[in-house]
């Protein structure tokens, strides 16, 4: 599973790219606006900092629209993916990009005939997200599950890009599933790691050794 980090903050974004456990970056609008950053500059520091795919969105909601904003992002670097919304146009427009060989991630999927029509539109990577459903009551992961079962069943190239991860609990469902990727706040990718036994056996351990008496080097 590829671990994506879901945030436009460069300082976050530096501290985990030297864990070698991070495979590219994914922004949105939203998460440009918090950074408080120029959207060209912060995705371009971005794309020296993590050398997968970086997923910077259009904001445009036409076809014709979002190309051109898609000709000036992709100049930014060569790994930044075009992120476009799931509709009729971003549809369109991810035909257009992938037919080029752009790579895109076709984003705000919540329906498995949505993803259907992405993989269809050639698509790089899918992005369901989990969390929005799970917040409405719906089932994230089932989603998840639909896709998956509904790729494999057309040997569809699209990745499977979770999204909306709220904790890691999602990460290890989705990974159970077969999704291609997860990305997730730095939060999470951090939680990924913590189990307070290990805390705990570590402790015990580096307590027995300090009796030992004894030193390594
Ligand atoms: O990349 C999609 C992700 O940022 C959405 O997450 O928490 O806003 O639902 P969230």
């Amino acid at each position: 599973m590829k671990f994506f980090v879901d945030t436009a903050e460069i300082s976050e974004i530096a501290s985990l790219a030297d864990s070698g456990l991070v495979d590219g970056v994914t922004t949105n609008p939203s998460l440009i606006a918090k950074s408080g950053r120029n959207f060209i500059e912060v995705v371009r520091e971005i794309a020296d900092l993590i050398h997968g795919p970086v997923s910077a969105e259009v904001v445009a909601l036409d076809k014709d629209g979002m190309l051109r904003e898609a000709e000036v992002l992709r100049k930014i670097a060569r790994n930044v993916c075009i992120k476009l919304p799931l509709t009729l146009e971003g549809l369109k427009a991810c035909k257009a990009l992938s037919d080029e060989g752009v790579m895109t991630n076709v984003t705000l999927c919540f329906s498995a005939n949505q993803a259907l029509l992405a993989a269809k539109a050639g698509a790089s990577f899918i992005s369901p997200f989990i969390g929005r459903l799970d917040d409405i009551s719906q089932d994230g992961m089932q989603l998840i599950e639909d896709i998956r079962h509904i790729y494999d069943n057309y040997e569809f190239k699209t990745e499977i890009l979770a999204a909306s991860v709220r904790h890691p609990v999602h990460v290890l469902q989705a990974a159970k599933i077969g999704a291609d990727v997860a990305t997730m706040p730095p939060s999470v990718i951090r939680a990924l790691a913590m189990h307070p036994l290990t805390d705990k056996g570590l402790e015990t351990f580096a307590a027995d050794w300090l009796k030992s008496g004894q030193t390594i080097i």
